[in-house]
């Protein structure tokens, strides 16, 4: 049965302005970014509501799928942001900008918070990707662990062309997929990449006719709840831990993990 949970609403704002839905079915999660009239625009809001999201998953969920309403997965920050009057009840970079800096990037890092939750090595996320995602939209599907696109997604790391970095925890992953080269080329061009290219990137894991986008998703997610959920969440962490460490660490990673994992099977601890 579908639970909806939490309207998504954030300190401050209304939930229409936080602009998403959250639906929790079993041990799948499903946040739906839900302004399609804006092409899902994210705001302060948003960010506050996905990491309030974050905070309360219940413990049974193992997937996140994040997806879109409408033709545009997100067409990044809403515009309104840049402008002096700024999202209501929200303000704008204009009234951020005269904040001491410790005072603003506490701001950035509470935005930081909506995004970074989504690679715990205890679930496992999906971007399901249709359309723009542009900006805040494509750093939101790399935050995710895997992304789905249909075969009309366009991705864009729009912020160098608007004087900006992409801060919402996206150049990790983009350089971590696609090496540096191509990442400095992806975001200092501001470009599209297309589905067919992310796929060769690495940065699509599947792509579909938009169609088959909901049901690869499902699929997806039912091959991964499929696996025992400890060995899943022990490897997920063993892996996103392999690029920082040396073989000798990794392999006594390997070690430590497989330890508990067979106590657990056959010693019942
Ligand atoms: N913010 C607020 N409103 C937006 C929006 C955004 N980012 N993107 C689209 N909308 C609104 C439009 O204003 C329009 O509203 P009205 O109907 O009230 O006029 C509605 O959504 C539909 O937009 P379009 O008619 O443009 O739809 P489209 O399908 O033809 O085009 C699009 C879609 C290519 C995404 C285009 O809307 C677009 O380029 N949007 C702006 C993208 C952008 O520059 N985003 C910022 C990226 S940078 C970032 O996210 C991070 C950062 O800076 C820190």
């Amino acid at each position: 049965m579908t639970e909806a949970v939490f309207a998504g609403s954030a300190e401050g704002a209304s939930p229409e302005e936080a602009g998403l839905r959250y639906e929790v079915d079993g041990e799948i999660a499903t946040i739906t970014l839900d302004r399609p009239d804006k092409r899902n625009a994210q705001t302060f809001a948003t960010w506050s509501a996905l990491a309030r999201i974050g905070d309360s998953l219940p413990q049974q969920v193992r997937v996140v799928v994040v997806r879109g309403e409408g033709p545009s997965f997100s067409a990044g920050i809403d515009l309104r942001m840049f402008t002096p009057e700024g999202v209501p009840g929200q303000g704008s970079f204009a009234s951020s900008a005269t904040l001491g800096d410790s005072a603003f990037e506490q701001r950035i890092a509470q935005a930081q918070r909506g995004f970074l939750w989504l690679r715990r090595p205890d679930i496992v996320s999906i971007a399901a990707v249709q359309g723009h995602a542009i900006g805040a939209g494509f750093q939101l599907a790399l935050a995710c662990d895997l992304r789905v696109l249909a075969d009309d997604a366009k991705l864009c790391m729009k912020e160098p062309a608007l004087g900006l970095v992409p801060d919402l925890t996206g150049t990790k992953p983009l350089v971590d997929i696609v090496g540096l080269p191509r990442a400095l080329e992806i975001c200092l061009t501001a470009r599209i990449v297309g589905a067919e290219e992310a796929a060769r990137l690495g940065l699509a894991e599947l792509v579909v006719a938009p169609d088959d986008l909901a049901g690869a998703v499902r699929d997806l997610a039912a091959a991964l709840l499929a696996v025992n959920r400890d060995a899943a969440t022990a490897t997920k962490r063993l892996l996103q831990g392999a690029v920082g460490r040396t073989l000798e660490e990794q392999t006594a990673a390997e070690r430590h993990e497989q330890v508990a994992r067979v106590k657990a099977l056959f010693a019942g601890s």
